[in-house]
């Protein structure tokens, strides 16, 4: 099954399935149980980060779950009450520990913080730690493109990937297009909005064309523009659901009708001013 996924190269020569399977909001009980589910269902991609606290749920469900660690590609994400270098250095360590593994695939900064300045320290230590072999992949979650503009002006450094929130009601075109100029592959945190998108009329009616589910059709339109997208469930019937993508395809008429339901609407926090740590 999993061998059906296709998957996104990096601009490190790393590689992405195209759906993973998001954590938050999971407690360590629930990540535990929810991630092996996932890893049952065929997730081989499994996103948490240290401020969601479920990282040793995450660690104990990859764990119980019998498929091998290099199998799984683990992200988990910098807090912004860490960033810095020594900081940052010190949170990887305790992340590693949190997961019981000895290497992430992937590690994010999880907000920007612009207000605090210290974005480009921590990235200098993601570098460090990816030269050690500590990471495979760095990246970042929720930045703007001046964020990056200056991680690769002061560093030399581009991120693999950056994580933001991107559905067919906050679709961010030019931000997609500035990426794809940079090369740098986007995952999308709230595919469904957070539940929300699965409501809409548009989505029903596609849908019930092709014989699927709203969510499917959200997935869908995620993998057809080239993104990574990582929903979440605690239902395994729907985390079935939300991998079976691959097996059907939007048409034109599909995809000019879900353009339209682009209202530029956020649900989660603003990368210029979340303060979030
Ligand atoms: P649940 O965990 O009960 O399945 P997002 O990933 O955009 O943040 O959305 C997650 C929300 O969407 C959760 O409330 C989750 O609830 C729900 N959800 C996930 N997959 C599906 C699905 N296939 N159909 C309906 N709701 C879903």
């Amino acid at each position: 099954m999993t061998d059906a996924i296709p998957h996104l190269t990096l601009n490190d020569g790393q590689h992405l399935p195209q759906i993973g399977f998001g954590t938050w909001p999971l407690d360590d009980a629930q990540a535990q149980t929810a991630v092996q589910a996932a890893l049952a269902c065929g997730y081989r991609l499994i996103d948490t980060a240290a401020r969601y606290g479920n990282e040793a749920g995450v660690g104990r469900g990859i764990a119980a779950s019998g498929v091998a660690r290099s199998q799984v590609q683990l992200t988990s994400k910098l807090r912004g009450s860490e960033h810095g270098f020594d900081s940052t250095l010190r949170a990887f360590d305790a992340t590693l520990a949190a997961l019981g593994t000895d290497y992430l695939d992937l590690y994010l900064i999880h907000w920007p913080l612009p207000m605090r300045d210290l974005y480009v320290d921590t990235w200098r230590a993601f570098i460090r730690l990816r030269e050690e072999g500590r990471i495979r992949s760095i990246g970042v979650s929720n930045f703007q493109p001046a964020h990056i503009d200056r991680l690769l002006s002061e560093t030399g450094v581009l991120p693999a990937v950056n994580q933001i929130e991107l559905h067919p009601d906050f679709t961010q075109a030019a931000l997609r297009a500035w990426h794809a100029r940079q090369g740098i592959v986007i995952e999308c945190w709230s595919p469904l909005g957070r539940g929300e998108v699965l409501k809409d009329a548009t989505v029903a009616r596609i849908a019930q064309k092709h014989g699927r589910s709203p969510a499917q059709i959200l997935l869908r339109w995620h993998v057809q523009h080239g993104l990574v997208a990582i929903p979440k469930s605690q239902d395994p019937q729907r985390m079935r659901q939300n991998l079976a993508v691959f097996d059907f395809a939007l048409d034109a008429e599909d995809l000019a009708a879900l353009a339209l339901l682009d209202g530029d609407h956020r649900q989660g926090g603003d990368p210029d001013t979340n303060d979030e740590r």
